[in-house]
């Protein structure tokens, strides 16, 4: 079954609803779906069956696309375009939109409780993505994101909001991809190449942000009417690009790390993803 059809079936357990219909609208967008892509990424290089980690990279997705409708909401960034389509509180409205994110990360760990048939993967899965997108992850990252919108820019924070608003939720799926196949030992090299995978991706939609425009994009961007710890308003586009460059390069490099891993999947990635250009 193609992932994007999976992913819906995952929340065909949920009676319909207006909550539903909203959070299956911000599914539904025209996403990248680049976690899924890395969570299968990393099961194939351990040459596990890719199917074993479907409820996991459905999972992810969904706490991914939480994440984005309340980023987008007024009280933080306040942005209209998601996914080539307005955002979830404008085509709804903001109460509905909470509460479909809401419904998406409460889906996810649904969904990671039962993903496989063992109880050790499924429980270590669950603590990771609750890791991960929690207050010691993701949600930290928004918050100091939110706060840095009044203070100095400063290249120490800026990564500390990367790591953790953009590269927790990178991390997520390639430790959950090493724990479905079983390779405990492996997770904390993974949760490096995450954190660092994470900062050349946000870096880069900094990049997009300030050169880039709504229409090619896909989403508003607002990073210099926010004040946003944006780091081409520290650094020249160009300088940015370079750091950009080296830290996926560093990134494919440490892959090589990874015993009895076969790299060819998640290296072809990271080549797609070093010219996108949304
Ligand atoms: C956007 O993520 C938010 C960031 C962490 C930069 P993506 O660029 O993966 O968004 P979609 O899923 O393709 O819409
Ligand atoms: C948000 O970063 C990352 C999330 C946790 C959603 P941005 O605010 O830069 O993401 P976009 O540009 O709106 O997608
Ligand atoms: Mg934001
Ligand atoms: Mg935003
Ligand atoms: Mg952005």
């Amino acid at each position: 079954m193609k992932f994007e059809d999976l992913l819906i079936q995952n929340m065909d357990n949920l009676p319909s609803s207006t909550v539903k219909e909203a959070a299956l609208y911000a599914l539904n967008g025209k996403g990248k779906r680049i976690r899924p892509k890395l969570i299968y990424a990393v099961a194939r290089g351990y040459g596990i069956d890719p199917r074993i980690v479907d409820k996991l990279a459905c999972a992810i997705e969904m706490v991914h696309t939480y994440s984005l409708i309340h980023d987008d909401l007024p009280a933080m960034d306040d942005d209209q375009l998601r996914r080539g389509r307005p955002t979830c509180h404008i085509a709804y409205d903001e109460a509905t939109a909470i509460l479909a994110g809401d419904a998406l990360l409460t889906q996810a760990f649904y969904l990671t409780s039962s993903a496989t048939d063992s109880y050790k993967i499924n429980s270590y899965c669950t603590r990771a993505l609750s890791q991960y997108s929690g207050a010691a992850g993701m949600i930290y990252g928004q918050e100091l994101d939110l706060k840095a919108e009044n203070l100095d820019l400063d290249l120490n924070l800026i990564k500390k909001i990367h790591f953790n608003k953009t590269g927790c939720l990178l991390a997520c799926p390639l430790i959950m991809g090493c724990y479905a196949a079983e390779k405990y030992d492996d997770a904390k090299t993974w949760h490096e190449i995450g954190l660092m995978l994470g900062l050349a991706f946000q870096i880069q939609d900094d990049i997009l942000d300030v050169t880039s425009n709504e229409e090619t994009l896909g989403k508003s961007n607002s990073d210099l009417e926010n004040n946003k710890q944006n780091i081409c308003r520290l650094m020249p586009v160009e300088k940015a690009a370079a750091m950009m460059d080296s830290l996926y390069d560093n990134v494919k490099k440490r892959l090589d790390d990874i015993q009895d891993f076969d790299n060819t999947f998640l290296n072809a990635i990271i080549d797609k993803l070093k010219v996108r250009k949304n």
